[in-house]
């Protein structure tokens, strides 16, 4: 069978020329990792079930203000009691691979110490769910929420985190290792530090340079830590990564040198800088000299070893580019976005710019170090706003962009890229953090007040790929 699009009104951005003309499954090689990812607290509700402590997120959506409409996770697609039937699901489409990540405070409920029994029989029975269903399990260690006694105690910005986390992963490793084959240490680092600890738009909803820096270089050191811990405690046929937010960055006008100058800036903050130092390079200091000496405060002899650590996979994780400009009056980077919307470029609900060729750029770019492990997609998606219609969900936008997105890593699959899956975010629509419920990520729809699932046509298209139909465009 064959999957032809027809764009009745969908924008050329959806369609790059350099999607291959016609592919299929089979183009990937048998191996390949074809999965979906989600996260704990985007998805598991039961906040406060079987003696899970609070985390950081369970604390921040409290604030007034901080979520829009107020929303929070407190029940969310309560994946917790239905995972089961989510499963299924996964399974009926035809997947190989499924990510999701465990909530540390559902395990520890303080951070460190006492065990939650109760907690880890959860994921003993996701991860045994996954086996029956032919999933492979891929374990994030660290999805965003911190348990809020470690907060309390510093947190991100608290040194001791690094050791919190590997003890951490180790109590995983020992009770999951036996069954989970692939691992994750941290999720896009940047975004949780940079969200959480500089623009104070996620939890724990810091505005603090001193703190940034802090909890960047402790993340670093964290994910390499962690890395090590799971190494240690796992055997030897575990792989090991760890995941990375990136977007293509093209500067706003091109050929002009501050521009084009202000676009490296950004990219060594947003693309390299927690991407270089577990190759031993180090920060990219040779374009951001003032935050490498910032950080030098936080540096203790020997850290360029420790930030070192020999991962059998990157996650790449990527939804847009970005188009950079100088802005002399930002400090330590002197770069700024151009948003989307000022461009008059096609967007997601996210006022992301539709750009599945990002992709393809960030692959070739990463597989470019000298030592780079292999990739994985571990998230790529979009949001759109969907309308049931009757038992269906036709969602032609989320169902082009994953046909771009998929050609794209075919694209850099044949320019010798080693790319080993694909992780479409999301499973099913989940709590999308500060932006709350609104943008619907999902190949699989939720009403929200029934928890009804509808698989979406995007999420047919998935699997009808899955089953073997070829791609045309
Ligand atoms: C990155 C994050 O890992 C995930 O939690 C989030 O929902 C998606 N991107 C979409 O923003």
């Amino acid at each position: 069978s064959s999957l032809v699009l027809h764009p009745t009104s969908l924008p050329a951005a959806f369609f790059p020329a350099s999607t291959p003309a016609s592919f299929s499954r089979a183009d990937f090689g048998p191996d390949f990792h074809w999965g979906a990812a989600c996260a704990a607290y985007q998805v598991e509700g039961a906040w406060q079930q079987q003696g899970k402590g609070p985390s950081i997120w369970d604390e921040f959506t409290r604030r007034p203000g901080a979520i829009k409409r107020g929303e929070h996770a407190r029940v969310s697609t309560d994946f917790y009691l239905r995972y089961e039937q989510d499963l299924d699901l996964a399974q009926s489409l035809g997947l190989t691979d499924f990510r999701f990540s465990v909530a540390w405070s559902r395990v520890l409920p303080e951070g460190t110490g006492a065990l939650n029994r109760r907690g880890l029989d959860f994921y003993d029975r996701l991860v045994d769910a996954c086996l029956e269903r032919d999933l492979r399990p891929w374990l994030t260690v660290y999805h965003w929420d911190l348990p809020l006694a470690l907060q309390q105690r510093g947190g991100w910005a608290n040194r001791a985190v690094v050791g919190w986390l590997a003890d951490y992963a180790q109590v995983l490793a020992r009770h999951l290792g036996d069954r989970v084959q692939h691992w994750m240490v941290l999720n896009e680092p940047m975004v949780f530090v940079g969200a959480g600890h500089a623009l104070g738009i996620h939890a724990p909803g810091r505005r603090s340079l001193p703190g940034f820096l802090a909890a960047a270089h402790h993340a670093t050191l964290a994910q390499a830590e962690g890395g090590r811990a799971l190494r240690a405690a796992l055997p030897g046929t575990a792989r090991i990564g760890t995941t990375f937010s990136c977007s293509h960055l093209t500067p706003a006008r091109p050929g002009h040198g501050p521009s084009e100058a202000a676009t490296r800036r950004a990219d060594a903050l947003l693309n390299r800088f927690f991407v270089e130092p577990t190759l031993g390079l180090g920060y990219p200091t040779a374009e951001l000299p003032t935050l490498g000496w910032l950080l030098r405060r936080y540096q203790q002899a020997g850290d360029q070893e420790r930030m070192r650590f020999d991962f059998d996979f990157w996650g790449v994780q990527n939804y847009t580019r970005e188009v950079v400009r100088r802005a002399p009056w930002l400090p330590l980077l002197g770069a700024a976005l151009v948003p989307a919307a000022k461009r008059g470029v096609p967007t997601t609900e996210m006022g992301w710019e539709v750009y599945p060729e990002s992709i393809y750029e960030m692959l070739t770019q990463y597989a470019a170090y000298p030592g780079a492990p292999e990739l994985v997609i571990t998230e790529s998606g979009a949001a759109f706003a969907d309308y049931p219609q009757g038992g269906r969900v036709p969602d032609v936008a989320r169902r082009a962009y994953y046909q771009a997105a998929i050609g794209q890593v075919l694209r850099a699959r044949r320019a010798g890229v080693p790319v080993s899956g694909y992780f479409p975010w999301s499973f099913t629509d989940n709590f999308e953090w500060a932006e709350g419920y609104r943008p619907r990520f999902g190949l699989v729809h939720v009403n929200y007040e029934t928890q009804e699932r509808i698989i979406k046509d995007s999420g047919r298209w998935y699997g009808e790929f899955l089953g073997g139909a070829v791609v045309e465009a």
